[in-house]
């Protein structure tokens, strides 16, 4: 890959939960491969801190099959990895009483920005935050990482953000949401304000609808005690989803730094109508010959959560009055691809009378996988035969249009940990704009809690028929979902 890397001065990063699935799959291999791209500068170190008793020796063992596991193509370079392995060390921390704090503040260097990773439960965030001032380590250099959920409903996610700012100023806390660390989500910014083609039709007068489809297909796999107390709103809508409906919906903020990009985001949730109970329908995947049910594997036979959910939602502003916005998520769909479409209107005369089509604009952002921008155009099919009119696709898959070595990405994570020893939260959800995403997804879970249970629908489709429906009646389709 061709390196752009921007060196940071050294840094300490205190994994809490450092044990756990998080720190293993994404957080540690992502470290490795910023080591390995040059962007840990000397002297930074990495703390696995857990309830867990364990020596450094230990964990790093813990490290290495991690990156074995996890690391992708850097894993096999076992120079940087032993490089890597001796910036880290293990503290044996109890978040709820005194243990290993001493040794913890001790281990950390004053003069370095230190980030604390809360890589645990949302229940512990009060008291890790508690014990970081009491021993010293929330000066102006420290900075907190929360994973989601950050809370389950509006009271829960503000009883967090209180807690937090009893310690921190809100310029210190950093909450994850991985979706904004996906390049392909960062070049929605880019096509909608480096370019001068779309901004001016980007409004009801031209669009048509847009479609965010994020399709996994996987299902909820060992996660199931997790997932079916949150189910697809809280786990993938009310967070990325809505990420990405801010970000292609939002108006052009004055400049890309945190606040004006989170003031335009916070604007479009704030203009959100209330979603009723006929413009939405979820869904729970059946079994198949080889694959449980969602039931089987959540192990709950009552369950009622869904794994699938599609909506429409409207938005009351100048810009999207008139406009739907149709969002669907789910697991075990046909495919795993996730993308955003834009359907602009059809022209409004046609002069060409040989030709009976609907010919419309299509902006697609594929975010995942064969990320890349799609437009679709109509142009005269070649040949004889009069102006009949076809729509190409004008296709900037990046792999084809930068070359594969450009269009290799690193992981979300990779970017997001480093903005955060940069200090800078342009791609971090602010406070209020959480806590505007659980204002307006907490009426539609209750109405999910007093309405119908869930649609089944096969493992390998499209989701529940009714969804299909939820768009038809509308005169409008779904796209295909695919990769
Ligand atoms: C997580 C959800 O936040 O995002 C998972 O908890 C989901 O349920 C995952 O599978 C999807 O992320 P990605 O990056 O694979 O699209």
């Amino acid at each position: 890959m061709v390196s752009r890397t921007i060196p940071v001065d050294p840094f300490d990063l205190v994994i809490i939960g450092g044990t756990g699935d998080l720190a293993r799959r994404k957080i540690l291999p992502a470290l490795f491969r910023r080591f390995c791209a040059g962007q840990m500068g000397e002297g930074s170190q990495v703390i696995g801190a857990a309830r867990t008793e364990m020596d450094t020796s230990a964990y790093r063992t813990m490290v290495e099959e991690a990156i074995a596991e996890f690391g992708g193509d850097e894993k096999s370079s076992k120079a940087k990895l032993k490089k890597f392995i001796a910036l880290i060390s293990y503290v044996t921390l109890d978040a709820k009483g005194d243990t290993g704090w001493d040794e913890l503040a001790e281990a950390v260097k004053s003069e370095h920005v230190r980030a604390f990773y809360f890589s645990v439960g949302p229940n512990l965030f009060g008291d890790l935050a508690k014990r970081l001032q009491k021993h010293g380590m929330a000066d102006d250099l420290c900075r907190i990482v929360v994973e989601k959920p950050f809370g389950r409903d509006l009271e829960s996610a503000r009883e967090l953000n209180k807690v937090l700012a009893r310690h921190f100023d809100e310029s210190q806390i950093y909450r994850i949401d991985h979706y904004l660390g996906k390049e392909t989500v960062q070049n929605l910014m880019a096509v909608r304000f480096g370019n001068m083609l779309f901004e001016p039709l980007w409004n009801s007068q031209y669009v048509d609808h847009i479609q965010i489809t994020v399709a996994e297909s996987v299902g909820v796999g060992g996660r199931g005690g997790y997932y079916d107390r949150s189910g697809a709103m809280r786990d993938m809508v009310q967070n990325h989803l809505m990420q990405l409906f801010c970000l292609i919906a939002m108006e052009p903020p004055a400049k890309f730094d945190p606040d004006s990009v989170r003031d335009e985001k916070l604007k479009v949730i704030r203009a959100l109508d209330p979603v009723t109970p006929d413009n939405i329908v979820r869904g729970q995947y059946e079994a198949t010959e080889t694959k449980p049910s969602y039931r089987k594997q959540v192990e709950n036979r009552d369950s009622n959560t869904e794994s699938f959910v599609a909506l429409k939602a409207n938005i009351s502003n100048w810009r999207w009055a008139g406009t739907p916005f149709y969002l669907r998520t789910g697991k075990r769909l046909r495919e795993r691809a996730s993308e955003i479409t834009v359907i602009f209107k059809d022209a409004p005369h046609s002069i060409f009378e040989e030709d009976s089509g609907r010919h419309r604009n299509i902006l697609t952002i594929k975010l995942q996988p064969n990320e890349g921008i799609v437009l679709d155009v109509t142009i005269k099919e070649p040949g004889p035969g009069g102006m009949r009119l076809i729509d190409v696709p004008l296709d900037m898959t990046f792999a084809e249009a930068l070359g594969p070595d450009q269009a290799e990405f690193p992981d979300a994570y990779e970017r997001l940990i480093m903005d955060v020893i940069r200090g800078n939260q342009t791609l971090f959800m602010r406070g209020d704009e959480v806590e505007a995403a659980w204002a307006w997804t907490d009426p539609i879970i209750a109405d999910f809690e007093r309405g119908d249970p869930p649609l089944a629908y096969a493992t390998g489709s499209s989701g529940p028929d009714e969804a299909l429906a939820l768009i038809h009646r509308d005169g409008r389709a779904w796209r295909e979902i695919k990769a």
